[in-house]
């Protein structure tokens, strides 16, 4: 892979050969040797704990040098753009660029230059409501290694479907993998875009049906429809589509669940229930660094591998 941007186009087969490489990582202390230096700078212009911290372990634990960048303190603010900060970033040596941006798909503006010389690869941290392919990537190592695979697992999606981009990356790909996917949550959210990939069910017919529940954060940043989100309770939310004390136990013994964070706590799912034994809350963000080593490990192998272009310097 030259760059990191979806999960939309990767077989069945890169996803497990990219978990099991997250897995030999996360077993073993070791770590790949590059062939040169490999210097990395992370870009966050949305907010994030999760991802640019273990972007950076992951980073840390292969031995890359990381270049900071603050898109409060850059040149962004007087103006420029994200194609010219990333060639700036290019011609003095950066040789990968791990972006998180607000607007969709933002990097094809940036890969479509006409006559570019940019020459970095770039991994999608989000954007938008697109795209979380290094979420995604973590949810179905947890999983997996819960389950041993996907085929016929029953998986929940439940919460802001229609701002999410991890339920867009993880329907498309748990659904390429053999999952049944079950949708829940307020139905305004659930647009025609989702029933391609499973059925809206209600979640008190759900949570005792399924293996995996798949809980997202209600994403009050992105609801831009104010009548609506004065009206928002939180109490009222949690009480028709929160996971509540009562209906984690109507859980099947075995199933687990799943939240990308940030948790809005007695929202989402009860407090007492982010570290309860079917949560795997704290699994999913271990996980992420294993997973985002997997990931830039395979954009560093495949620039080397793919033309002289990462050999130069
Ligand atoms: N899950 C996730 O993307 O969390 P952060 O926004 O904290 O990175």
């Amino acid at each position: 892979l030259s760059h990191f941007l979806s999960v939309e186009k990767l077989t069945t087969q890169q996803v497990f050969s990219l978990l099991q490489r997250a897995q030999d990582f996360k077993n073993s202390p070791t770590r790949p040797e590059f062939t040169r230096e490999i210097n990395v700078a992370n870009l966050f212009f949305e907010n994030s704990t999760r991802t640019k911290l273990s972007f950076t372990m992951a980073e840390q634990k292969l031995g890359l040098n990381i270049f900071p960048f603050s898109a409060q303190t850059s040149s962004v603010q007087k103006g420029e753009s994200l194609y010219d900060t990333l060639l700036t970033m290019s011609a003095i040596g950066i040789d990968l660029a791990v972006i998180r941006h607000p607007q969709n798909t933002y990097y094809e503006e940036a890969l479509n230059q006409p006559n570019s010389q940019l020459n970095l690869g770039l991994l999608n941290a989000g954007d938008g409501s697109g795209q979380h392919p290094s979420q995604c990537l973590l949810d179905l190592l947890t999983i997996y290694e819960e389950y041993g695979g996907f085929k016929d697992l029953k998986v929940a999606i439940v919460g802001d479907l229609k701002n999410s981009r991890v339920a867009r990356s993880n329907m498309q790909m748990l659904k390429k993998l053999g999952a049944h996917l079950y949708f829940s949550g307020p139905s305004e959210w659930f647009t025609s875009e989702f029933s391609e990939y499973g059925e809206y069910v209600e979640f008190d017919q759900l949570v005792p049906q399924i293996d995996v529940l798949m809980l997202l954060r209600v994403q009050h940043e992105r609801h831009t429809d104010l009548a609506q989100e004065q009206a928002f309770s939180a109490a009222s939310y949690h009480q028709k589509y929160g996971l509540t004390i009562s209906r984690y136990q109507q859980m099947q013994e075995k199933a687990i669940i799943l939240h990308p964070g940030p948790i809005n706590r007695d929202v989402e799912m009860a407090s007492k229930l982010v570290e309860a034994p079917r949560s795997r809350f704290v699994k999913q963000m271990t996980n992420g660094v294993y997973v985002r080593m997997a990931m830039l490990e395979a954009v560093i192998n495949g620039r080397q591998m793919g033309g002289f272009k990462c050999n130069k310097r």
